[in-house]
């Protein structure tokens, strides 16, 4: 959400006659777009935001930052402008300010986004924004504020217009995707609507368990440019611990929705978020967690330690917190069962055939191309492909989990 936010953050500006600069020393104004979902990148923004204060630069602090803490940042910012004022961004810039009103509609923000200059093979559209759930651990419905879709009307002309610039993957996103709903078109209708636009890879982020339905796998099934994949946040296994974080559905029902959604969508792979030592986790609520990630074979998963974050409703009803001690090694378990699952799963993809979208190159070695198989998961080649093409490969190794492909002509 924030990579899409700054990037039409980027082209509005770039259209209302400001330069970008990738190197930071060159600017004379700093956009911090920030993430507080966790502490850890919330302080990182912060710092990054005093660093070039310091340095004389005219600093923004944008995002959902902005929404959280907005005394704490004046002093490190010019201007505080949270995720629904972006629209202003344009006549507030030089001129100090907080601007946090999050009962906004971005409807200018959008029309940047209609007609954005910088078209990738892979682009993400916004289908809807905010929460309404307030899941006792988090702060999105405190900074993105209430949910709200988009009109099916812009959601199609962004996407047939990224299309016709050249981008062959749709990632339709949002923080509650399935609950979309506009003008008596719900989630499974604007996927399909999308489907039928014909961008050659669509997908979608991030679904919740108790939203999602068995019409939306049904979709997905239909439809071969919807890619087999699902991320479905877990968070964590004891029904319990559930039922305090406000998730809507038991241990029993996630599992029994991951199944269904295997039945009904071949070769689907399914990725999770996972968060351990929430208030009061006991450690048989712990192995409840474990043996959802046994009983699911996640593809892959973030999985977190939990942060008290102010002003979600866990910062203030627990007085305790689970020693640091015992989420860390409650986390070390949890990423080594994941590993060893996800390890076992890279291994059965030898000998078969995937198609991969290149997406860029190894670090270590620019010939070494990185692709990802339409269930998301990352496969590199030894070969220099251009990015943004579509090629065929057969696993040959897994190195760490990392499957290498060869290319099939
Ligand atoms: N502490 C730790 N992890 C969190 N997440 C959300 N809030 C918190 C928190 N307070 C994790 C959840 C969510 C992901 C985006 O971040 O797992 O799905
Ligand atoms: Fe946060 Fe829950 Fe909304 Fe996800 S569904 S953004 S975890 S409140």
């Amino acid at each position: 959400m924030n990579e899409y936010d700054s990037d039409v953050i980027k082209d509005m500006l770039i259209k209302n006659g400001f330069l970008y600069t990738k190197s930071p020393e060159d600017a004379d104004i700093i956009i911090v777009n920030g993430c507080v979902v966790r502490e850890k990148p919330e302080k990182k923004a912060v710092e990054v935001l005093k660093y070039f204060k310091d340095r004389g630069k005219f600093t923004i602090a944008a995002g959902c930052i902005a929404q959280k803490d907005k005394d704490a940042l004046k002093s490190v910012s010019n201007i505080v402008i949270g995720p629904m004022e972006y629209d202003s961004l344009v006549e507030v810039i030089g001129k100090d300010g907080v601007y946090t009103d999050f009962a906004r509609y971005r409807y200018r923000f959008y029309k940047y986004a209609e007609k954005r200059k910088d078209v990738s093979f892979s682009e993400y559209v916004t289908i809807m924004t905010g929460c309404d759930n307030f899941c006792s651990y988090c702060v999105v419905p405190f900074t993105r504020g209430r949910e709200q879709s988009r009109s099916v009307e812009a959601i199609r002309r962004e996407v047939e217009y990224l299309v016709s610039k050249g981008a062959v993957e749709i990632t339709l996103i949002g923080q509650n995707v399935n609950s979309y709903f506009y003008n008596g078109v719900d989630f499974k209708d604007l996927l399909e609507k999308v489907a039928t636009v014909g961008p050659q890879r669509i997908r979608f982020t991030t679904s919740h368990p108790r939203d999602i339905s068995v019409a939306v796998f049904d979709v997905m099934r239909k439809y071969d440019n919807i890619m087999p994949w699902l991320h479905l946040p877990l968070q964590t296994g004891s029904t319990r611990l559930l039922k305090e974080m406000r998730r809507g559905y038991t241990k029993e029902e996630y599992i029994y929705i991951t199944k269904l959604a295997r039945k009904i969508i071949p070769d689907l792979t399914i990725s999770t978020d996972i968060m351990v030592a929430y208030p009061t986790e006991t450690e048989e609520d712990f192995e409840e967690t474990l043996e959802v990630v046994r009983e699911v074979q996640f593809d892959y998963a973030y999985m977190f330690i939990y942060s008290p974050r102010k002003p979600s409703s866990a910062y203030y009803r627990y007085k305790e917190q689970i020693p640091r001690e015992i989420a860390v090694k409650r986390h070390r378990r949890l990423v080594d069962t994941v590993q060893e699952i996800v390890t076992e799963k890279r291994t059965e993809m030898i000998g078969k055939r995937y198609r991969l979208l290149i997406d860029g190159y190894s670090k270590k070695n620019p010939n070494v191309s990185r692709g990802k198989t339409e269930g998301n998961i990352t496969v590199v080649v030894n070969e220099k492909i251009p990015v943004g093409t579509f090629i065929d490969v057969i696993i040959k190794e897994v190195r760490g989990t990392t499957p290498v492909g060869i290319v099939i002509r």
